[in-house]
């Protein structure tokens, strides 16, 4: 490999000859690369057919106690099995990184250095944490290196409620732009919040009759839910009454439609209010995003092309008055891109608006985080961009998610993101309250419960598949006791360096599968394995200083992978609790 690789390496604590694959492994990132690689070349060595990225993307993690295992069928190698593996076995030579193999055919098995690994794992953790920049952590991988990626989630909508879909996709989409970061994109998150329609009008005619200017000042996403809920209310009264509200508040949509200053700037008025409340709120869940946008946002301009375009490329019918694409030899049924009455709609919007941030940010790819129950509609627009010839149509990408069934506080129903945040902390609280002497010993309880709370939360929601729906529930999230007891089988430093050295792994198939779920296991794993260790290998009372010294730096280690795992998955590491 180049000089330039082995400066690289040099710089990166590592020895100049380190095991390579230029183009391919990445050792100064994720040392177990130099391990596969190690084993890859002595199995070309014996094999000289076959090609060392082929042997190398075959090096699996161990199985039955061995560190990797290769199972050799898939490299469709002439001969019989047994022979195969005895003509290895017998070729094979140790060397610093890879000491010894056996066969189970068609399997090898490899054991590597214990202490070469010790030593080159914990000085890369330390290293990569000791020089951390924006794009040098450890975990981190440059496979995104050049792309740029728009993703686009949260986008609750302004004076409805924020529901747990909403949450879903915050905590999700926070996961994906983190982990795209990670992997080295040039990453821009947008929100893309519901800040047009007939609500508005809802709410503006509602304001007359209930609203006031403390409370909206006050709370202004609580009070405009509260006016909207109650003017629905009235229109249920009476028949006579329903036909006076929708009339109302129709008739404010359209004057917003037509850009009638006074509506629009009662418009404006709710829209940054509530967005300023949640941009604190966003904060407190360290959650960020570079562009807010919107529905209002998007220009006409698109929204009628999408149309004309549509006809002339004779995909747009008109049916009773309205225009629409039929895609039902695609199984999407009916798209419909312009009502019989003329005004826009949601579906016409996400495609102009997609047409739109192409030609602002031209991404390599944008994903949109949003719930399962839209799948039709995310599906019928993809193929509506797809079928009107934009060649960058395969870059969207949906990532859905299931529901969260029975998400409640203990007054009822949650309505508001600040009443889960709430009721998260203070469930929390009384939670830590139980130990007195821990309790007296936090600093910032409010600070403290409300992180903890969080944390809870979100981990509840990253815990399995995102298709899964789950139940909601206080008692289980915020319990301080989890299935400790299988993993303390193996709590020992081994295992424990092991896993730290597969956390830039754990990362790449983060990438691959868009799961958090991965992430969450390893944590898991790590921090069972941990504490199972502390008792094994104690540090203060370790009468060999050497032993004390080498098993804190591992310890050291291990909180600062589990601290990047946090990260990842948005979650902010605490010192006590
Ligand atoms: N505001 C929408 C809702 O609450 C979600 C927006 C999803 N994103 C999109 N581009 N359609 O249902």
């Amino acid at each position: 490999y180049s000089s330039e690789d082995a400066k690289l390496f040099q710089e990166h604590g590592l020895p100049e000859d380190v095991p390579h694959i230029p183009g391919v492994t990445e050792p100064q990132l994720c040392i177990l690369d130099a391990f596969r690689t190690s084993i890859a070349r002595q199995i070309v060595g014996v094999f000289p057919e076959l090609t060392i990225e082929k042997v190398y993307d075959g090096v699996d993690y161990g199985k039955k106690g061995a560190d990797f295992t290769v199972a050799l069928p898939r490299f469709k190698l002439k001969g019989k099995p047994d022979e195969l593996v005895k003509k290895f076995t017998e070729a094979f030579k140790p060397d610093t990184w890879v000491e010894s193999v056996t066969a189970t055919a068609p399997f090898l098995h490899f054991q590597v250095n214990t202490s070469t690994l010790n030593r080159q794992v914990l000085n890369q953790i330390d290293f990569l944490t000791k020089n951390k920049s924006k794009d040098r952590e450890y975990g981190r991988n440059d496979s995104g290196k050049g792309k740029k990626l728009l993703i686009e989630y949260s986008s609750p909508n302004i004076a409805k409620e924020f529901h747990v879909g909403h949450l879903r996709s915050t905590i999700i989409g926070q996961f994906l732009a983190n982990l795209h970061r990670t992997c080295g994109w040039d990453v821009t998150s947008i929100n893309y919040l519901g800040d047009w329609g007939t609500q508005f009008g809802y709410v503006a005619y509602g304001f007359q009759k209930y609203g006031s200017q403390e409370e909206l000042d006050k709370d202004p996403i609580k009070h405009l839910l509260d006016v909207y809920v109650k003017i629905n209310a009235d229109g249920r009264q009476s028949e006579e009454m329903g036909a006076k509200v929708k009339s109302e508040a129709q008739g404010f949509f359209r004057r917003m439609e037509e850009g009638d200053e006074e509506a629009l700037a009662i418009w404006r008025k709710y829209r940054d209010l509530s967005l300023a409340k949640y941009q604190q709120e966003y904060k407190t869940l360290n959650v960020d995003f570079d562009v807010y946008w919107g529905e209002s946002k998007v220009g006409k301009y698109w929204q009628d092309q999408s149309v004309t375009r549509g006809e002339e490329l004779g995909i747009v019918e008109t049916v009773d008055g309205a225009k629409l694409v039929n895609l039902e030899k695609y199984k999407l049924g009916k798209a419909i891109l312009r009502k019989k009455d003329g005004t826009s709609i949601y579906l016409t919007r996400d495609i102009a608006g997609a047409v739109e941030r192409y030609e602002k940010y031209k991404f390599d790819k944008m994903i949109y985080v949003v719930s399962a129950q839209q799948d039709m509609h995310l599906a019928q627009f993809f193929k509506v961009l797809e079928l009107m010839g934009f060649d960058w149509a395969d870059r969207l990408e949906h990532i859905n998610y299931g529901l969260v069934l029975g998400m409640s506080t203990r007054k009822g129903t949650v309505v508001l993101l600040s009443d889960l945040v709430r009721e998260a902390s203070s469930v929390m609280h009384d939670q830590m309250r139980k130990n007195e002497d821990k309790y007296a010993a936090v600093e910032d309880p409010e600070t403290t419960s409300r992180e903890i709370g969080i944390t809870a939360i979100k981990i509840q929601d990253m815990s399995a598949k995102r298709i899964n729906n789950y139940q909601f529930n206080w008692d289980r999230m915020i319990s301080f006791e989890g299935d400790t007891g299988p993993y303390l089988q193996y709590a020992h430093a081994r295992e424990i360096i092991m896993l730290l050295a597969s956390y830039p792994d754990v990362v790449k198939v983060a990438m691959k599968t868009r799961e958090p779920s991965g992430v969450v296991t390893f944590m898991f794993r790590l921090a069972h394995a941990i504490s199972g260790a502390w008792e094994i290998l104690p540090v203060k009372s370790e009468a060999n200083i050497e032993i004390a010294r080498a098993r804190l730096f591992m310890f050291i280690c291990a909180k600062n992978v589990l601290g990047a795992a946090m990260r990842l998955l948005s979650i902010r590491p605490l010192d006590r609790m």
